[in-house]
């Protein structure tokens, strides 16, 4: 890590003493003309480390001290509240290791930092990893690896700039643990039962000869190579072997109506680079890093995102251009990165950044400089991409004209992509889509339905398929009758009309009006 300081020369005092202390560098200089004249030095991390514990207290209080983090301004407050645990651990003269993962913890601590309290402890309690998440309806334990996230995050808090933690490891780790645990199927899972299903939960079986010594070893593996990159100064873990279960979505391009031309043009942009790498080696071409879908909101841009994950079998990550910015707040770069370290581990892997004008939009516009940061981060997540086409970052916005063009420069969202909305053809394959699975009687017209709805979006006509549904069951189920059972032929005469759908028009309509 680097970090440069800053702050006015001076000849005696506090600031006459920093100044002495930074002549010691090698990067030293002086900068500004008489009566205004400021030291500068840029100190690398973890190695500077004494020169910064000295400005520490000399420049405690020194209003006019300027600090960056590799590059980003940073206040003296959150620069030294985040190095607090760092300088304590050097000062004590402790190995590093010692510190970060006491020999106490080796074999329950899960990541290279002792102030993250979520462990792989034998005994369930709630800061085990595997205390995050629900239980399914099919007994299956879902684990809630954002929930596992936020926590370390929050453990972490402004310890996240740390110079010896590993925040790539500590990604990969979550991306690492499974997605689901079984205790039906799986050994050394076990069921702690109360109340409803829902509200079990899953403890490590202790029924001895069970646990196998092969997982053992590999957590043993873990830990040693955790500690090696902590020792290394978070050099990383070298990713290998198999990698934990994997968030594919469900929606095919079946799901996706009228785009035909459209899914011409994605399926070659993401899929095949994902499905046929070697075409892309033959001709020596770079798949296109980052993709932006802009048009109309509910044109179905995210929809066609997780179709073409599913259908190239890639890992789906989707994050949200407002949460982001709102829920990680003051963490934003450390998710950010996180999200990208995920992504390499379980390669192929599409990361959707959904209405990415919330964070990206023009740097100049923008008074917060934290947004800027943010977005410089991706630029140079975007630029250290190597995997060739392995990972594709698509973007959305109903916005493009707002998002910054350093964004849109060659090897980053260089290939733009319009979604609009959909014509009368379009219209009619996207009714059939969201009728295909409803009763609807035998003369229902969705041509004629199709040729009326002109500006509706993807999203309005999906809603008027329910409304139309809807307006069926009014018309033949008597809602007085609802205290008791439906009959089954009251079921069978439900069945969608054109009528339905000519009532439905009248409540909902295209949500653009032009
Ligand atoms: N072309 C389409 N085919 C089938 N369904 C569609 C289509 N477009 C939209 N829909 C329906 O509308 C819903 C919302 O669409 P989606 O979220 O993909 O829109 P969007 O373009 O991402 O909108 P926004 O810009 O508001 O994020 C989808 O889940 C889907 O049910
Ligand atoms: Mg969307």
């Amino acid at each position: 890590m680097k970090v440069s300081v800053g702050f006015p020369l001076g000849s005696d005092g506090p600031l006459g003493r920093a100044a002495a202390v930074a002549g010691s560098h090698p990067s030293y200089r002086l900068e500004g003309v008489n009566g205004s004249t400021r030291v500068a030095v840029e100190l690398d991390l973890p190695e500077d480390w004494r020169l910064l514990d000295d400005f520490s207290g000399l420049l405690r209080g020194e209003g006019q001290a300027e600090y960056a983090a590799d590059g980003a301004a940073i206040s003296g407050e959150e620069l030294f509240e985040g190095l607090r645990c760092f300088l304590r651990k050097q000062r004590s003269g402790t190995p590093a290791r010692e510190w970060c993962t006491p020999r106490k913890l080796a074999d329950k601590q899960l990541f290279p930092c002792r102030q993250i309290h979520v462990y792989d402890n034998e005994h369930l309690t709630d800061n085990s990893w595997y205390a995050f998440g629900t239980m399914g309806e099919d007994g299956a334990f879902e684990v809630d690896k954002d929930a596992i996230t936020d926590r370390v995050l929050s453990d972490l808090g402004p310890c996240v700039r740390c110079p010896i933690l590993d925040l790539d490891t500590t990604a990969e780790i979550v991306a690492r643990l499974p997605e689901k645990i079984d205790p039906a199927k799986e050994i050394g899972w076990g069921y702690r039962e109360d109340g409803p299903l829902t509200g079990w939960r899953v403890v490590k079986a202790r029924d001895g000869g069970e646990e196998k010594a092969s997982p053992q070893e590999e957590r043993e593996g873990l830990i040693e190579r955790l500690a090696r990159s902590v020792r290394n100064g978070g050099a990383g873990v070298a990713v290998g072997g198999a990698v934990g279960s994997r968030n594919v979505p469900a929606t095919r391009y079946e799901d996706v109506g009228g785009m035909r031309e459209t899914i011409t043009l994605v399926r070659e942009a993401v899929e095949l680079p994902i499905t046929h790498p070697e075409i892309f080696r033959k001709l020596n071409i770079r798949p296109h890093k980052g993709i932006l879908f802009y048009g109309p909101p509910g044109t179905g841009k995210t929809l066609l995102a997780r179709a073409v994950a599913h259908e190239s079998g890639a890992h789906f990550i989707a994050v949200s251009g407002p949460e982001i910015l709102n829920k990680y707040w003051g963490q934003s770069e450390a998710r950010l990165r996180s999200i990208f370290n995920e992504a390499r581990a379980k390669a192929p892997a599409i990361i959707l950044f959904d209405e990415i004008d919330s964070f990206a939009s023009s740097r100049d516009m923008m008074s917060e400089s934290f947004e800027a940061t943010l977005v410089s981060q991706l630029l140079s997540l975007m630029d250290g991409l190597n995997d060739l086409g392995r990972v594709c970052v698509i973007a959305t916005t109903n916005r493009p004209g707002a998002i910054d063009s350093a964004l849109r420069r060659p090897g980053r969202f260089d290939h733009e992509i319009e979604i609009g909305l959909p014509d009368a053809e379009a219209r009619l394959h996207i009714l059939e889509i969201h009728t295909r699975e409803m009763p609807t009687s035998p003369d229902l017209d969705l041509e004629h339905i199709a040729q009326h709805t002109g500006s509706y979006s993807g999203a309005d006509l999906e809603a008027l398929c329910r409304e139309a549904a809807l307006v069926c069951m009014r018309r033949t189920i008597n809602l007085r009758d609802l205290e008791k059972r439906v009959a089954p032929h009251q079921l069978s005469a439900l069945s969608v009309t054109t009528y339905d759908f000519r009532t439905a028009m009248r409540r909902v309509g295209p949500s653009i009006r032009r």
